[in-house]
């Protein structure tokens, strides 16, 4: 494919305007003129086609689309569009691939794409007994769910194994049985939450007891995916850099106040790219967050370490509930393009993409607090703004820029005073 050949280290791609960087994210991922026109119109999700996916709509709410540039992921590159509100996290996202980059970027692993579907059955005298009925009968239970899919069973997914677990509930013990099934490219809520409802009235005659809730988990332990990078120290600004971003992983670590801040950070990269392909953004908020508490203490979703030679090791593993298919991936004109642009060819492949966008998105976060703070970032593009508002262009952009954050006076009658400045200058010279 084309996209192999081509690299995500653009130069000066946030000095572009909107009009210009697409034409440069179309030649990477091949898009149609159809296909820029829908990104760049703000009307691209049309009343009626929005009036389908929910109810009782009455409009529909663009965010920003940007290009996170510079991502080496496995010896690929990749650009990774993000719907997000927030300033800097592109920047941010950015910036900690180019650094990551130099070592190589990313390397990343990942889980088969195992959901796991729960059944609470209730009101059973012997739930060991019931429990091992339940185990018991695991093929029929296996073959009724299987039946419920025949298209996902015909491409390698599907129900492939299941577990009973007997829990002591505040009111009564419960028999959960838990439905392993391999969603392949879908997200899979809806595959497993239809087999989920088929098995039910199985396993209430085979153990007499009650079901009552039938429920894809959003702990998707059994679909997890992993990314790691070495960031060369001089790279990431220094060994003092290394030392302050492992100080903030340690804090992370043994703080759940702090974890929370910092998982939120690692998923403002990672929330952005599954908003921009249409998928269930929520899933893979909780996924994280209860992997984050898994051993009964809420930690980092991270793990940074200075490594013999004095660079910055950092490594992800989080579950990743997303699909490259089903849902509004495939109805949302804009999420559809999103992931070409991406070009992920499996759910899998997807997930690593989203590991490693976390990854990048904790790095910059703590070199930017353990450094000069984020306001400075924060700054950066509100001076842009104010640069371009008060008629700088060109070059002069950055210099004003440069000059507003250092004084840290960004205002616009100091962006006309310091354009007059400069333009004086050049005269000048
Ligand atoms: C802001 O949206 C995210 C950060 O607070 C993350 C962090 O503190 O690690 C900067």
């Amino acid at each position: 494919m084309i996209i192999m050949d081509k690299r995500s280290q653009i130069s000066g791609f946030y000095k572009l305007g909107p009009k210009e960087r697409v034409q440069i994210v179309k030649d990477f991922a091949g898009l149609t003129d159809e296909e820029v026109e829908v990104l760049q119109s703000t009307g691209a999700l049309k009343l009626d086609l929005a009036d389908r996916m929910i109810e009782n709509v009455i409009g529909t709410m663009p965010i920003p689309l940007g290009i996170a540039v510079n991502f080496l992921i496995n010896g690929r590159d990749y650009l990774v569009p993000m719907a997000i509100e927030e300033p800097s996290v592109v920047a941010g996202a950015s910036k900690a691939a180019k650094m990551a980059r130099v070592k190589g970027g990313f390397f990343t692993s990942s889980t088969e794409p195992i959901m796991i579907g729960q059944i609470q059955l209730v009101g059973v005298d012997h739930p060991q007994e019931a429990k091992r009925a339940i185990l018991g009968a695991k093929e029929e239970i296996l073959k009724k769910a299987n039946e419920q899919d025949p298209m996902l069973v015909s491409v390698g997914g599907g129900a492939k194994d299941l577990d009973a677990k007997v829990i002591q509930a505040s009111n009564e013990p419960m028999v959960i049985t838990e439905l392993h099934v391999d969603c392949r490219d879908a997200m899979g809520a809806n595959a497993v939450n239809t087999m989920a409802e088929a098995v039910a009235p199985m396993i209430e005659r085979l153990t007499q007891g009650r079901v009552y809730l039938r429920i894809i988990s959003n702990l998707a332990t059994k679909r997890l995916a992993r990314a790691r990078t070495v960031v060369e120290k001089e790279a990431l600004g220094g060994e003092e850099v290394v030392d302050g971003v492992v100080e903030a992983y340690a804090f992370a670590e043994a703080d759940p106040y702090r974890a929370a801040t910092h998982n939120k950070g690692i998923l403002n990269g990672i929330i952005g790219v599954v908003i921009a392909t249409g998928n269930d953004h929520r899933a893979v908020e909780a996924g994280a967050h209860a992997y984050a508490a898994r051993s009964g203490h809420y930690g980092s979703l991270t793990v940074w370490e200075k490594n013999k030679d004095g660079d910055l090791a950092g490594s992800i593993e989080l579950p990743m509930a997303v699909g490259i298919i089903g849902g509004a991936t495939t109805v949302h004109p804009v999420a559809k393009i999103a992931l070409k642009i991406l070009g992920v060819k499996t759910a899998r492949e997807f997930a690593e993409v989203l590991a490693a966008v976390g990854l990048a998105q904790n790095l910059a976060a703590l070199r930017a607090l353990a450094n000069e703070g984020i306001q400075r970032g924060h700054m950066s593009l509100h001076a842009r703004n104010v640069a371009i508002t008060a008629g700088a262009s060109g070059e002069l952009i950055d210099l004003i820029v440069e000059k507003m954050v250092e004084e840290r006076r960004v205002r616009l009658d100091r962006a006309k005073e310091l354009i007059r400045e400069y333009r004086e200058r050049g005269r000048k010279t």
